[in-house]
């Protein structure tokens, strides 16, 4: 389906839980936040009618997101139910890492094509910092794992956070000498936690090329990502920029979102959010027919570098990045 932009809308982020099993600093609060009512939180069939819906109006493409995805029990059911419907051809998810280990044999055999891995630092005891307690062998190995098991692409995601991992810029850079993998840093959004912080935080792509000499563009063909690809001659991987303030990248937007209480959003900052809760528990109005409104809304610009605090009415994690 086309928006009133001519942008083909053939994306959609699925959102699977508002909860984490980290407390990122710049995402959320320390204590964690309030769990939703039970009831609230789309079920897996629910989701799954929904994807099959949004498949007959274009969609072929999903990512499951959270929070944390795989702190939702029996996800890999969801991954193998929604990787068999017709026309979806590929099922991607983002985590952080810290419960995959163990489940990506089974992810994989559930169709899972392409995985996005949170890695904002290579230190230990940093990267414990910065996610408030989490531990980075167990992402490190969660890493090898999905290489091993012939996951692809396997990428890694790090959020620049300027005076804490802008040191580590080459470090992250150089993985992709020695990995197959596909790192990306991640401009820092003034989002929820993070509008804050953001003033201190923030450092622009520009300034994270500048410490990358020897960088040359890359062919992307992965569709109509934000990222701007490079590599390292001869290297096996890629090293990837998204930025969302410094270029707005809205102008090739392929995607919509879905939150865990059943909304679609148009736009990661809009406030824009249309109900599928009531076609589907009640019968009230038909999916398709919202997935049209939704996507009729879909502004032109997330507008985030005018704002104070982005991200409309919900968190980062309320959204799933
Ligand atoms: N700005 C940029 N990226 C963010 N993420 C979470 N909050 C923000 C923010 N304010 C990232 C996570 C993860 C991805 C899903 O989104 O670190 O890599
Ligand atoms: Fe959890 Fe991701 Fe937020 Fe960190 S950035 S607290 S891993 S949702």
């Amino acid at each position: 389906m086309r928006d009133k932009f001519n942008r083909g809308i053939d994306y959609m982020r699925v959102s699977v839980t508002d909860l984490c099993n980290l407390r990122c600093f710049y995402c959320m609060p320390e204590d964690g936040v309030c769990k939703r009512g039970h009831g609230d939180v789309l079920r897996y069939e629910e989701i799954v009618q929904i994807v099959e819906e949004g498949a007959k109006i274009g969609i072929n493409k999903i990512r499951i997101t959270g929070g944390e995805p795989l702190v939702r029990p029996g996800i890999e059911e969801l991954v193998a139910r929604i990787s068999e419907i017709e026309g979806i051809k590929e099922v991607s998810m983002t985590t952080n890492g810290i419960l995959l280990d163990g489940k990506v044999k089974e992810l994989k055999r559930a169709g899972l094509n392409r995985i996005n891995i949170s890695m904002d630092s290579l230190n230990p005891g940093k990267y414990r910092r910065i996610t408030r307690g989490g531990s980075l062998e167990r992402v490190f190995r969660a890493v090898n794992t999905c290489l091993e098991e012939g996951i692809k692409p396997v990428k890694t995601n790090t959020v620049i956070l300027k005076g804490i991992n802008d040191d580590e810029i080459e470090d992250f850079a150089r993985l992709t000498t020695v990995l197959p993998i596909h790192v990306r840093f991640i401009e820092l959004m003034p989002v929820g936690e993070a509008a804050e912080v953001y003033d201190k935080y923030y450092m622009s792509v520009d300034e994270v090329m500048a410490k990358l000499p020897g960088l040359v563009p890359a062919v992307q063909g992965m569709g109509n990502g934000p990222a701007e690809c490079y590599a390292y001659k001869g290297a096996l991987g890629t090293v990837g920029f998204i930025a969302a303030l410094s270029h707005n990248f809205c102008r090739n937007c392929n995607r919509i979102r879905l939150t865990a209480d059943g909304k679609i959003k148009p736009c990661l900052n809009s406030n824009v959010e249309v109900d599928l809760k009531p076609a589907i528990r009640e019968g009230k109005g038909s999916v398709a027919e919202l997935f049209g409104a939704a996507i009729g809304q879909k502004p032109e610009k997330h507008h985030m570098e005018e704002m104070q605090d982005a991200g409309g009415n919900r968190r980062m994690y309320q959204i799933g990045g």
